[in-house]
């Protein structure tokens, strides 16, 4: 792999999916992890990232300098340029100056690093000291107006650095730069294509699995969905999918898995209709975190009798057991949970459907090296449905937690209306791209007062909450055009009965959290 130390900001994900994007297999790997561990992984190149310290404080993250004597091509990027530095005998000032957003970089000689890229450009700084002297044997390609040296390179060592990130959009020719370390700098090549990640899963999973039988439970969302597909594609039959409706569904969501998803892929689909249990253990209740347990139990519960079921099945029909679980799970949760870094367990994990305690199953987890934008991709080529594969994230407990108040079914209907009718709107206005995810939330304990036709009405209303993001751990909210945001409160208010309000949510994250409950 390539490796990318991570810091302890959150530049190195970024950085190890532009890789990906170049087309090279990335990993992200603890700063503090010791040179003999980067040897073991067998990088082909080393990325370090940026990170919120400045080499010269004194609670800088230790990192083990002799990695830089594995004759690893290595690139430094924000605080790793200035690690580089430091460690192999250049000096980092302590400046005045800030450097911050928006900067313009000229370059003096491109070397191999700033190849094909113009004389000047913008690009994104966030730094406070500066690399006042490059190392020996480094030449300097490039300088803004407070930062003599804002990029080297060391042809003989193959190491390379910037100041800036060139991993964020903001920065002009960022993934050109990141490429010519990795191609021309690193000298590799490209290799890792959505068919070489399918075609070594399919073999893995084949491997592992052998004649067993696979249970995998779908949500109709897009990591379980391609999860499917992929154990799908490698075992065929042997795996049967488990789809719970929980009455917590957005519109048409139950026909797009059964019907559109099982059509194009042709795997075994069980659905437990399981609306009135969820509806019965929801009455009356109103706390948020009291829903999501509730919610978060029935289906465990529920998933668990419909796994129990199939194992008798299998048990009786005297062919395999069920042996093995398809879960989901992404590259993101594991950096998160620690696995493969030392990155701190950032974000809580508040998945619905954890493992069933007794009932043994050994866990098939086909996605856990890829990020969300690959899985699309993968899913794309094994031609899971469009739907399904741009979908925006979506909680657990559905609308469940978008509604403020109690949940009934009335106010399920109105909440799903209303939600249709935004994403649609959304969709039609070309804005899926920009914005990570739009929960429309009812406020169910909430009466507005409205004027239709002659009379007064006391409806409910309904808050459009549309936010950007790259990761869900902080997020702004879309500008979305005031003539989408029209469409969509004339069409809500005229098509959906009680509903005669439609706000939007201005709020970022943090302070706001995306969704409302
Ligand atoms: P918040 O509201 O914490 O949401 O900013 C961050 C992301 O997590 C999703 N979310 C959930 N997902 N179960 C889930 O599976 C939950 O209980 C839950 N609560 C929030 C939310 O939609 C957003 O993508």
């Amino acid at each position: 792999p390539v490796l990318v130390v991570d810091f302890g900001a959150q530049y190195a994900q970024l950085i190890a999916r532009r890789i990906r994007e170049a087309g090279l297999y990335s990993e992200i790997i603890a700063h503090d992890a010791p040179a003999s561990e980067f040897a073991a992984k067998n990088p082909m190149a080393i990325v370090l990232s940026g990170g919120p310290s400045s080499v010269n404080d004194a609670g800088a993250p230790s990192f083990d300098t002799s990695v830089f004597d594995l004759g690893v091509p290595t690139m430094g990027i924000c605080y790793g340029f200035q690690l580089m530095s430091t460690a192999l005998g250049g000096r980092v000032a302590k400046t005045d100056k800030r450097e911050y957003g928006s900067t313009p970089v000229s370059v003096s000689q491109t070397g191999s690093l700033l190849a094909e890229t113009p004389e000047n450009y913008k690009v994104w700084m966030s730094h406070g000291d500066s690399v006042a002297e490059a190392p020996d044997g480094f030449d300097v390609l490039a300088s803004t107006p407070d930062t003599p040296v804002a990029a080297f390179e060391c042809a003989a060592k193959r190491f390379a650095g910037v100041q800036w990130h060139p991993e964020v959009l903001h920065s002009e020719n960022g993934q050109k730069i990141l490429e010519n370390f990795l191609f021309n700098v690193a000298g590799l090549e490209a290799d890792w294509t959505n068919e070489s990640v399918i075609d070594e899963q399919v073999e893995l999973i084949r491997a592992r699995v052998g004649n067993k039988k696979v249970i995998c439970g779908l949500s109709g969302g897009v990591d379980s969905s391609v999860a499917a597909a992929l154990v799908h594609k490698a075992i065929g039959d042997q795996l049967t999918c488990v789809f719970v409706d929980h009455g917590l569904l957005r519109q048409d969501e139950r026909v797009q898995v059964e019907k559109d998803y099982v059509d194009s892929i042709g795997v075994r689909l069980v659905t437990v209709d399981a609306r009135e249990q969820f509806l019965s253990q929801l009455a009356g209740v109103t706390d948020p975190e009291e829903k999501r347990k509730i919610i978060g139990r029935e289906f465990i519960r529920t998933f668990e009798t419909a796994a129990a079921d199939l194992v008798l099945e299998a048990q009786e029909g005297e062919g395999e057991e069920i042996a093995f679980l398809v879960q989901g799970t992404l590259y993101p949760d594991v950096v998160e949970s620690g696995g493969g870094s030392g990155t701190a367990n950032i974000k809580s994990h508040h998945n619905v459907g954890g493992l069933p305690d007794d009932i043994q199953f050994q866990l098939i987890e086909p996605l856990r090296a890829l990020f969300k934008d690959e899985v699309r991709a993968i899913g794309r080529e094994l031609g899971v449905p469009e739907v399904i594969v741009s979908r925006q994230p979506f909680p657990g407990p559905g609308l469940g937690i978008r509604i403020i108040g109690e949940v009934t079914e009335e106010r399920l209907n109105i909440l799903r209306k209303a939600d249709a009718i935004a994403r649609a709107e959304l969709t039609k206005a070309g804005l899926d791209g920009e914005i990570w995810q739009c929960p429309v939330v009812l406020l169910a304990d909430v009466r507005s007062v409205g004027v239709q036709g002659d009379g007064r009405t006391y409806g409910h209303p309904v808050v459009l909450r549309p936010v950007s993001s790259e990761d869900a751990m902080t997020a702004d909210w879309t500008r979305i055009p005031y003539d989408v945001l029209s469409v969509i409160s004339n069409r809500i208010t005229n098509e959906v009965d009680d509903i005669n309000r439609v706000v939007l949510d201005v709020t970022s994250k943090p302070p706001g959290t995306i969704e409302w409950e």
